[in-house]
């Protein structure tokens, strides 16, 4: 080896040195798989809130020149984690691509609810096989829900090697450490903290539309229903404090925002984790009811925890709409039992009497499962039957599917999938029947709609939404997107309604949009 070549070898080791030297104290040195079993643990400590977090300026500019794509799987949470995730990768210097073919980095934000959900992310994964053969410089990742599950990492190690990132829904932080790892590893770079993490406030963000915001409140979910794999992927309950929301909804309504939703797992838990105060959804609705924005809506509640004092705050209306989502998943008593619900069908129409008393137009939607084992003939007719008492207006329904990990995988699946096919029609054919009888209940009526922007099947008319969340379409100049407009319905469908613009609502001069 000649001086020369020496000197190249040490000012390569050099620089080596110093990327490890520089870089290996961010990085998570022993890769620890996942756990479903530990996500489980419900421990005492306190929740630490970090509300002064920032991008560690060694990271900032990794993305000049790199572009990003995300696609997103599932509920409003993970599409909440989508703005956040895109957030960073815009502070690091990303740009945001819609093309898959020219991204730099390609993440897939997977959600585990169901099988079927699952596979959808499995079958995405296939296809970029060929676009990481192409281009072997592409960082492929896989976040969210599905990275929580160590069953989910072992089958992407050992089949899915054109995978460089994994990252759980508690690292999401951590995002510009993994990417910067993944830089200079050959290995796939794995961080998923089984343990839920903390709170972490000031996390950039960016929304996706200037119209309506999602806000969460709170994270995790400590119901453990049976058959429902979130408190394992999610972790346990922790609520935001409530001048970190105040601040942020009265922030979205000064820079123009019509609607805020409020987002957790399990809403009606807000404030069950405070050991230093007392405050829970129904005093943060008559606290954010107070800021100037024209709508709140909040999802999803449980039925358990929906408490009277929510209900009387929500009868001072305002900008709470009168729109509930509660879902019941069952008609049955003896389902709910096994599903470990913590109500009864009784206890549910109750809960539905009181509110509709207190809001008697209030538009009440729900989730439903299907097939949940053991389930007889009449359990499902006991389904129905609670159905058509409510009156829902709409619903989410769902042959049940097993998740690994959870109590009710454990009993034997044993509906037969045509009888669950079978109940699942039935139970649509309802649905669609009551969400046509409650559209035509606005035949003539003249309602507030938030416009949102052109229809998606038609660009010539505009399209928005009732306060009890009904679609509206209807023509009108498209400078009235992003306000509130009162719309005459002049003809209604089993999904939207059809009207005519009467007026726009007056004094919206709120913010810029
Ligand atoms: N199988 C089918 N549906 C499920 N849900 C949750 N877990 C499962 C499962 N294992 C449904 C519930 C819940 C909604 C978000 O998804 O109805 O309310
Ligand atoms: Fe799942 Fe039940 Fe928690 Fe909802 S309340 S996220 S269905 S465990």
């Amino acid at each position: 080896m000649n001086e020369e070549q020496r000197l190249y070898n040490s000012q390569v080791k050099e620089v080596e040195n110093k990327t490890e030297k520089d870089y290996s104290q961010y990085f998570e040195s022993v890769y620890v798989p996942p756990s479903l079993k530990e996500a489980k643990k419900r421990g005492k400590e306190d929740i630490t809130y970090h509300k002064d977090f920032v991008i560690d300026p060694d990271f900032l500019g990794m993305g000049n020149g790199r572009k990003f794509f995300i696609r997103t799987f599932g509920c409003q949470m993970n599409e909440h984690d989508t703005e956040v995730i895109a957030g960073i990768f815009l502070s690091l210097g990303y740009t945001s691509t819609d093309n898959v073919q020219e991204a730099n980095v390609i993440l897939l934000n997977t959600c585990a609810i169901r099988e079927n959900a699952e596979n959808k992310v499995f079958g995405e994964l296939g296809h970029y096989k060929k676009i990481k053969r192409d281009n072997p410089d592409v960082i492929i990742g896989v976040c969210g829900c599905m990275s929580q599950e160590e069953s989910v990492v072992n089958k992407i190690l050992k089949t899915y090697n054109q995978v460089d990132i994994i990252f759980g829904t508690h690292n999401i932080h951590r995002l510009p450490n993994i990417l910067m790892e993944a830089y200079l590893s050959k290995e796939m770079v794995i961080e998923v903290w089984s343990k839920e993490g903390d709170v972490i406030e000031s996390l950039p963000r960016v929304r996706r539309g200037k119209i309506k915001a999602w806000v969460n409140i709170m994270y995790g979910c400590d119901k453990f229903c049976t058959y429902c794999i979130v408190p394992y992927t999610r972790g346990k309950e922790r609520s935001r404090r409530p001048e970190d929301i105040i601040q942020e909804v009265r922030q979205l309504a000064s820079q123009g925002y019509r609607e805020v939703t409020l987002l957790g797992q399990n809403v009606n838990a807000y404030g069950k984790d405070f050991n230093d105060l007392t405050y829970r959804l129904g005093d943060l609705m008559n606290d954010l009811r107070l800021i100037d924005i024209p709508r709140i809506r909040f999802t999803t509640s449980h039925p358990r925890d929906f408490d009277d004092y929510l209900i009387e705050v929500l009868t001072k209306r305002g900008n709470l709409v009168e729109h509930i989502h509660l879902p019941v998943q069952s008609g049955s008593t003896s389902m709910l039992k096994l599903m470990a619900r913590k109500y009864s069908r009784e206890q549910y129409l109750e809960l539905v009497r009181k509110i509709k008393i207190a809001l008697p137009d209030a538009a009440l939607t729900t989730d439903i499962i299907v097939g949940f084992p053991n389930e007889t003939d009449e359990q499902f007719e006991e389904t129905m039957s609670l159905y058509e008492e409510v009156g829902f207006e709409h619903a989410f329904t769902y042959i049940y599917s097993p998740r690994e990990g959870t109590p009710a995988a454990k009993m034997e699946d044993n509906i037969p999938m045509d009888i669950k096919k079978q109940r699942l029609q039935r139970l649509n054919n309802l649905v669609n029947d009551l969400s046509a009888k409650a559209m035509h209940v606005y035949n003539e009526q003249i309602v507030e709609v938030l416009v949102e922007g052109e229809s998606r099947k038609n660009s010539d008319v505009l399209a928005g939404y009732t306060r009890t969340s009904k679609l509206v379409n209807f023509a009108g100049p498209n400078e009235i997107i992003g306000k509130l407009a009162m719309v005459k319905i002049t003809k209604t469908k089993t999904w939207s309604l059809e009207g005519e613009l009467i007026e726009v609502v007056a004094g919206q001069e709120v913010g810029v949009l």
